[in-house]
């Protein structure tokens, strides 16, 4: 079983083979949640909309315990816009991986709620949390996560096929051509560029057409033009697909393509910039650097 084998081991595991047998769309209790696999659903998906795809209330989460107890999650309320592009920008250590984590239900919270759309997450059990995570939550890692021995197609199409379902042939088109990825499609990981591989695993995220898609660090392990066409990619999947996306980042040139910049600092909301330049954003983690004494750089630690 090289297929179940490769996913399971590999950090894209989103229980997707465990779940196979779930009845798809149960145990999602009373959430208004319309979703279309045939095509794009403009109106669950348009930009602007007044209900947010994501929030967290209050939401905590700390490592370890006594005197080694580290406050990863201070507290946090946010709300993140369905049909938009918003990155959360931070210094290393602020949380942004453990807040992204908690809203997408990678990882339990110690107190606070997270919601996604109307569902709290912070209240499923583990079998919804995995039927969540396969139906209505895409990802992409900083590590592409691409199984090796798979084409390119077969590795957009693999989260559909593993549900039990068929990728729908005109959305998987649509993102081949928005993500420039015609040509490349019988190629396997390995014969493809860095940007070409992380193009993939945007493809792979949006293909069930999820309600949110996470990405952490999207272009931690690309050099900086391969990291910029990703970004432009990801941009253009908001504007042109309709699709929400939040981005975690550290690096304030990255955060200029998003919509929106929301800082954290020491596991706390800290700053929220509209449309953010790259200028606008380096200036928002200065401002981070003097306000938050523990951010900045200790005395003596040459850190
Ligand atoms: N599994 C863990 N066990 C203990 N501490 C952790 C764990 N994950 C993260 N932390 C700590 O929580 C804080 C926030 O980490 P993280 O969310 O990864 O930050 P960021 O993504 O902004 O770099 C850091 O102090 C980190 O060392
Ligand atoms: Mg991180």
């Amino acid at each position: 079983m090289p297929v179940t084998a490769g996913v399971r081991n590999s950090p894209y595991d989103l229980g997707m083979t465990a779940a196979v047998q779930d009845q798809p769309g149960a145990g999602r209790g009373a959430a208004p949640v319309v979703r279309n696999v045939c095509g794009m659903d403009t109106t669950v998906y348009a930009p602007g909309s007044s209900s947010p795809a994501v929030r967290a209330r209050s939401l905590t989460k700390t490592y370890g315990k006594g005197e080694a107890t580290v406050r990863a999650l201070d507290g946090v309320d946010v709300d993140f816009e369905q049909g938009r592009f918003t990155a959360i920008m931070g210094p290393s250590g602020s949380g942004k991986s453990t807040l992204m984590h908690l809203l997408a239900g990678l990882d339990s919270a110690t107190s606070g709620q997270a919601f996604l759309g109307s569902t709290e997450i912070t209240g499923l059990n583990d079998k919804a949390l995995t039927r969540l995570r396969r139906d209505r939550v895409g990802f992409v890692f900083q590590q592409f996560n691409l199984l090796p021995m798979f084409t390119a197609e077969q590795n957009i199409t693999l989260p559909v096929e593993l549900a039990g379902g068929t990728a729908d042939k005109a959305w998987f088109d649509t993102l081949v051509d928005t993500l420039g990825l015609a040509g490349r499609l019988t190629h396997r990981p390995g014969e493809l560029s860095g940007g070409q591989q992380q193009r993939v695993a945007i493809a792979r995220a949006l293909i069930a057409q999820p309600d949110v898609v996470f990405a952490d660090e999207p272009t931690g392990n690309l050099d900086s033009r391969s990291g910029a066409e990703v970004l432009s990619f990801l941009r253009r999947s908001v504007r042109e697909l309709g699709r929400t996306i939040i981005m975690v980042t550290h690096d304030p040139s990255a955060a200029a393509y998003a919509d929106r910049a929301v800082l954290i600092a020491d596991g706390r909301i800290a700053g929220d910039i509209s449309d953010p330049t790259p200028e606008s954003a380096m200036a928002g983690l200065d401002a981070l650097r003097t306000l938050e004494p523990s951010v900045a750089t200790a005395p003596g630690t040459g850190v």
